[in-house]
């Protein structure tokens, strides 16, 4: 059966680990040649490179931090370099830090937004001059806390709304130029970040996985099939879109 990403270059922020790891694993694996960005863990994105080639794709790992422009900018210069153009960006490189209010402090909001929201804007930003005449397609992992009221995460869920915000926004913006623009919004997914935020082991996470219907937190895999899904000419007609992958919790 014909790979359905064959031929494709994507590129896939935040891919050393967790969600942004299996997205790129499973891009490759329908043929799609794929750039593994991180930011600091080299090691994290060169395994998920050789896993890539083990399985006998492509991919190359290219550090750069999402929310710096001139970083960025050598992110898809790169990319064109080693693949010769770009037809996918998986903006998935994210971060999350829960706070109260009385500590919400001017330093974290500009991190989480740099990170979360500008980080976005600009790959998005470098990714439209870098798709060809056949168009491209834009995928945004955004969260369920876009639009679920979660105490303490004020600022996060106020970056991912900005997330779908911007996804409805260029999906309209750009659909003349065929760049298909869509959110994936995951509930809680087991990942090397909600262990180092220590959620994974919390009465938080006990109590979320209790009123999901499916009866789980989510693992990185129930996401990146949908990615491909998006990516993929199956989606052709479906563009500004937020697709929920959340075991059913809202
Ligand atoms: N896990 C969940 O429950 C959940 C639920 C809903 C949405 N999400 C969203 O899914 C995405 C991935 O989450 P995750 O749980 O997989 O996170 P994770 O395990 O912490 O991995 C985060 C990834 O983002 C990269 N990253 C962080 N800051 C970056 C920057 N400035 N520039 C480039 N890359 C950067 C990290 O690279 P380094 O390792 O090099 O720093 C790493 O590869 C995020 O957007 C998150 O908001 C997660």
């Amino acid at each position: 059966m014909t790979k359905k990403l064959k031929g494709k270059v994507a590129v896939v922020t935040g891919a050393s680990k967790g969600i942004g790891a299996s997205i790129a694993l499973h891009l490759a694996a329908e043929g799609a040649s794929v750039v593994v960005n991180y930011s600091s863990s080299k090691e994290g994105a060169e395994r998920v490179v050789a896993e890539i080639v083990r399985n006998g794709g492509k991919g190359i790992a290219v550090q750069a931090n999402v929310a710096n422009l001139v970083d960025i900018k050598r992110l898809f210069s790169e990319t064109k370099k080693a693949f010769g153009g770009l037809d996918i960006l998986v903006n998935n490189a994210g971060i999350y830090e829960f706070a109260p209010i009385e500590k919400v402090t001017p330093e974290l909001f500009h991190k989480m937004f740099d990170i979360n929201v500008l980080g976005v804007l600009l790959a998005s930003e470098q990714a439209v001059q870098y798709f060809g005449k056949s168009g491209g397609s834009i995928i945004n992992i955004s969260s369920i806390a876009s639009t679920a009221a979660t105490p303490n995460a004020s600022v996060y869920s106020a970056t991912k709304a900005a997330v779908d915000a911007i996804t409805r926004t260029l999906g309209l913006e750009l659909g003349g130029r065929k760049i298909r623009v869509n959110s994936i919004n995951p509930g809680m997914v087991e990942t090397e970040g909600l262990h180092t935020s220590g959620i994974a082991e919390s009465d938080f996470r006990n109590k979320v996985e209790s009123r999901i219907p499916l009866g789980r937190i989510g693992q990185p895999k129930d996401i990146a099939p949908a990615v491909v899904f998006l990516a993929s000419d199956d989606a052709s007609w479906i563009t500004g879109e937020t697709l929920y992958i959340s075991g059913g919790f809202r």
